[in-house]
């Protein structure tokens, strides 16, 4: 007989190929599986001295794994997922585990829990970071579900995920239902806006300042060893360098971003708890925006604008552009975080933020010197990052350099709802009186809706 496999990875896209080899770079005996049977041959073939095992049949797959089976699923949010959940609790047992490490809606990964729970199958609901090269080289992982799951799924993920700062996995225990897909939502949401953030820089320098695009990359890398180093910073250097013959591969990019939808669920989770993150829906917002292409080419020839001017140079700009973007990028930590301490009170997931913000310092798409100090903030002084002395001190630092910025792309004409979505959160939650006693006395006007006072208990109107 056989030797059984210890996990199977079903699902042979990118992700579930690099996700498969990783474990079988790790020492596992992986047995692999896709629905046409071509990619997992191939699979097995490119990699040949991979502990994989290639089955013959749907039904090999499942009779090579030791029990109780454990299987990652590695297939497209939506319908495909669902279907091939369908199928697989047709087949397996009672006991056996399910980790699915798609991009699912947190909602439906609770709803599969419960329908898979009917009949003792386990189910972690799994967000993986970190695109292919994480998946391949150690993703950061944000595991949520039945804790039994879990556990048996523990001590395969804990090998193959990335490192933190101290060198511990970046992999934890999120909480019940869907928590782990829920935090992967807004860890997207984040990246949403700091991508939008890091367009809205490099349109500055180039369509303003007319820096090379390689001399923008110049630029970032004085930035990478600082406190603004992050991922997104480094490959935003890479991508800015590369070239085709001659000629910056950027200029022939066409100024269309699309969404697989995360951004959208996060803005959509944030309006039903009334929690703010400016940032991130603009970065949603503009991500529609510039689908429009053709109506904004046709516009841009009917509306003609005189090309403002800088009156900064570039010498004066860059410093107060790198505090700038080190408060905008903190503000949408902040509003990711806000965002799930809204979902804690309203769901009762029990999130250790601390531990969020540990497992997003290696691996992930988000990745970022900045998350040693919010790791240290919420351990030392709670779980409201914004009332941490680490962010008081920044932004006491850098609120004026985010002001100006954001009055400079304004006035040059470079839409910038990053940076201003980022300033606006921060302006908004720090000001003791805000205008919202406008708001007050115009609906006690039109409605009679009543308005609480500075100096008086209960409901008041406006006097006749
Ligand atoms: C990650 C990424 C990944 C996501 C892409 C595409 O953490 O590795 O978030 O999960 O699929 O970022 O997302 P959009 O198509 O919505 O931009």
């Amino acid at each position: 007989m056989k030797d059984l496999s210890d996990i199977g990875v079903l699902g042979m896209g990118t992700m579930g190929k690099a996700l498969a080899l990783n474990l079988a770079n790790n020492g596992f005996k992986v047995s692999i599986w896709n629905r046409s049977i071509e990619k997992v041959h191939k699979h097995a073939e490119e990699n040949p001295d991979a502990n994989f095992y290639a089955p013959q049949s749907y039904e090999d797959f499942i009779e090579s794994l030791a029990r109780p089976r454990k299987i990652i699923l590695m297939v497209p949010a939506g319908e495909p997922t669902q279907k091939t959940l369908t199928q697989l609790s047709s087949v397996l047992d009672r006991g056996d585990l399910i980790m699915d490490g798609g991009n699912a809606l947190f909602k439906i990964t609770e709803m599969n829990q419960d329908a898979l729970e009917t009949k003792g199958i386990h189910l972690l609901g799994c967000g993986i970071s970190g695109g292919e090269e994480g998946a391949l080289k150690g993703p950061s992982m944000m595991p949520g579900g039945d804790i039994e799951a879990w556990e048996e799924f523990e001590p395969f993920l804990s090998k193959i995920a990335a490192e933190d700062f101290a060198g511990k996995a970046c992999v934890a225990y999120m909480g019940k239902g869907g928590a782990g897909h829920y935090v992967k939502m807004v860890h997207n949401g984040i990246e949403y806006a700091d991508m939008q953030m890091i367009a809205e820089l490099v349109h500055l320098l180039n369509k303003v300042y007319k820096l090379s695009f390689k001399d923008i990359a110049e630029q970032l890398k004085a930035c990478q060893d600082g406190p603004l180093g992050s991922f997104l910073l480094d490959i935003a250097i890479d991508v800015l360098e590369k070239e085709e013959e001659g000629r910056p591969v950027l200029e022939l990019i066409l100024d269309k971003a699309k969404q697989k939808g995360t951004g959208t669920w996060t803005v959509q989770e944030a309006l039903r708890l009334g929690a703010a993150v400016p940032s991130i829906a603009g970065a949603v917002f503009m991500r529609g925006a510039s689908m429009q292409k053709e109506s904004r080419l046709s516009l841009s020839n009917k509306i003609t604008l005189q090309n403002p001017k800088a009156e900064m140079t570039l010498g004066q700009l860059m410093p107060l552009l790198h505090d700038a973007t080190l408060l905008a990028r903190f503000s949408h930590f902040d509003q990711g975080f806000q965002l799930l301490e809204q979902a804690n009170k309203d769901m009762d997931y029990g999130f250790n933020f601390s531990e969020i913000a540990r497992i997003w310092q290696g691996g992930c798409i988000i990745r970022a010197e900045m998350l040693r100090p919010i790791k240290e903030a919420f351990e030392s002084q709670g779980d409201h990052l914004l009332g941490s002395n680490y962010a008081a001190n920044l932004i006491q630092e850098n609120l004026n350099a985010l002001r100006i910025i954001t009055a400079e792309l304004t006035k040059l004409g470079i839409p910038n709802l990053a940076y201003s979505g980022g300033l606006a959160h921060i302006e908004a939650q720090i000001e003791g009186r805000s205008s919202a006693y406008m708001i007050q006395g115009l609906r006690d006007r039109f409605g009679k809706h009543g308005f609480e006072r500075i100096d008086k208990e209960g409901p008041h109107h406006l006097p006749n």
